[in-house]
């Protein structure tokens, strides 16, 4: 999803919960939005990095941090909070 502020990967998990993070790798940029969602985690496309999508931490051995959102699902809409990206941009 393309923001006035960048590029937001948003996520559905099996069990139906939503999340949003910048869809920019830390490590070299990879499109987040095109990794593989598993349990609360999504994996990178290009380096098979794997964040946690609560947190934006790196899991295992890596270490990085991607930007989370705040994101709610309202009447079948997605409601994306960007008053940190604003801040932040
Ligand atoms: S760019 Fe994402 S793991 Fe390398």
């Amino acid at each position: 999803m393309r923001t006035p502020h960048g590029c937001v990967a948003i996520f559905r998990t099996a069990d139906d919960r939503v999340f949003a993070l910048d869809d920019r790798c830390p490590h070299k940029g990879g499109p987040l939005s095109e990794g593989i969602v598993h349990g609360t985690s999504v994996t990178c496309p290009l380096h098979n990095w794997v964040f946690d999508m609560t947190t934006g931490q790196a899991q295992g051995a890596d270490s990085g941090h991607v930007a989370t959102h705040p994101v709610r699902v309202q009447d079948g809409r997605i409601w994306l909070d960007t008053r940190a990206m604003r801040r932040a941009a």
